[in-house]
């Protein structure tokens, strides 16, 4: 019974979250009680665990330095960028992927050291590689042949040498959604295996660019580890072509991110440090099988890392039953702050946040409140009965929720809450309808 009553959430606690339920049957994250949560900073409002982004970087960290200690780990900074974030993970000692001027000027603004930052992006504007060079990123990920050029000319114009990895399509096919597939022959990211051997000749004749090495992203939400062991194994190979051919190693390999969350209770993906622990295995393999110089290995995760460290507070505001189609609990957010049904068709699971302890009775599709027939935040979720006024907790929105908000009907993005034992600060403040309309010019 018990078990049953717990049976939503239950999948959510593990060793790394603080997520909990109290005896009056409400939601605890961070030691902060839900109801309190809402009463001081309203909804709609992200809320991220402090403790869980550091227990998960820390087991990370730990696998690393046991099995490949030559490692770095950067956050991903896309899944969710404010400056708070990179002050959790910088002491932590992670760098950090970044994948536009705004989010290189996030870090920097947080006090990330340049030294540990790559920058990425299939159209980086001259403007944003001039600011990556000019601030001292480690590496420039060079996704084109023409961008290998421009980067050229901008170091030399600020008399620097430029570290530059080359962005690879391993063309391995990974299991998720194909928006979020990256490394397919068909993408506009990366240079094929053949293409990457004449971009490493063009960057080992450019006298202001330093090879460092390959990087590969595969995808995103994969949640089985066989992907990326195939794309250590397809990455290790053109280590050695590029040794064979040019006689210099690539000393970085950065194998990316995409290891898969929990994002319903059917999920049952590996835990992150299994899967960086599994790479570091595989790499060590095929370095000794392959007589690699061993590289730097570099991971970027990023949804990993905070997804299931974040959950979204609702309130319910209309309830509507259509007999025989379905139910919609409509609540104050939506595809503004939380796209991912809408592009992805993504899945969520929620809990009515102070009646936690009650069995799920019905299903029902929670919506949005955006002028928008598609506008959802998930479908199929198992609920007690809603009633008007009850506080919906969506869990694992931690990651690409916050960071892809828009001001879709002029919604305000809502803020962002962060709560560490039993305490509770904002990290991105509310933004105001004042805010919304301030660089409208009037005619
Ligand atoms: N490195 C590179 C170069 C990437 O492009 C990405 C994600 C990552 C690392 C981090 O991947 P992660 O560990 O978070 O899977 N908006 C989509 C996800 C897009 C991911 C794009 N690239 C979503 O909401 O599912």
């Amino acid at each position: 019974m018990l078990f049953f009553k717990f049976r939503a959430i239950l999948y959510f606690m593990n060793l790394r979250s603080t997520l909990m339920i109290n005896e009056a049957g409400h939601l605890v994250i961070g030691g902060c009680d839900t109801a309190e949560l809402v009463k001081e900073f309203g909804t709609p409002l992200y809320v991220t665990e402090q403790s869980r982004i550091e227990n998960t970087v820390a087991a990370m960290v730990r696998v690393l330095n046991q099995k490949y200690p030559d490692s770095r780990i950067c956050f991903a900074s896309k899944a969710f960028c404010c400056k708070a974030v990179y002050q959790i993970i910088a002491p932590l000692g992670l760098g950090a992927d970044v994948a536009s001027g705004g989010e290189l000027y996030t870090a920097l603004s947080a006090g990330m050291d340049p030294a540990r930052l790559y920058f990425h992006g299939n159209n980086k504007r001259p403007d944003e590689l001039d600011d990556g060079v000019r601030a001292g990123v480690h590496a420039v990920v060079v996704d084109n042949a023409d961008e290998i050029q421009a980067l050229n000319a901008i170091a030399a114009k600020h008399g620097k040498t430029q570290g530059v990895l080359i962005r690879i399509n391993p063309g391995v096919e990974a299991h998720t959604h194909r928006f979020i597939q990256t490394a397919r022959a068909d993408s506009k990211f990366g240079f094929s295996v053949e293409a990457a051997l004449s971009a490493v000749k063009e960057i080992l004749g450019r006298p202001n660019l330093d090879f460092l090495g390959i990087h590969c992203h595969i995808g995103s939400q994969i949640v089985e580890a066989e992907p990326f062991m195939s794309a250590v194994d397809r990455m290790t190979d053109l280590m050695v072509l590029i040794r064979d051919t040019f006689h210099v190693n690539a000393r970085e390999l950065n194998m990316g991110g995409g290891y898969g969350i929990r994002y319903t209770a059917g999920d049952n993906p590996p835990e992150p440090h299994e899967y960086v622990g599994a790479v570091a295995d595989k790499l060590i393999t095929c370095i000794a099988q392959k007589g690699l110089k061993p590289p730097r290995l570099i991971v970027e995760p990023g949804r990993s890392l905070v997804g299931e460290a974040g959950i979204t507070l609702y309130r319910v505001g209309a309830v509507k039953d259509i007999p025989g189609v379905r139910k919609y609990v409509s609540v104050d957010g939506g595809m503004y702050e939380n796209p991912r049904y809408a592009l992805y068709d993504a899945k969520y699971d929620a809990v009515l946040a102070l009646r936690a302890l009650e069995p799920a009775t019905e299903t029902v599709t929670i919506a949005g409140k955006c002028c928008e027939a598609g506008d959802m935040v998930a479908a199929a979720v198992e609920l007690p009965k809603a009633e008007i006024g009850d506080i919906l907790a969506v869990l694992s929105t931690g990651a690409y929720n916050y960071s892809m908000a828009s001001n879709y009907n002029r919604n305000p993005v809502p803020p962002v809450v962060l709560c560490k034992d039993g305490k509770a600060r904002y990290i991105v403040a509310p933004q105001t309808y004042g805010d919304i309309t301030a660089r409208d010019i009037d005619l």
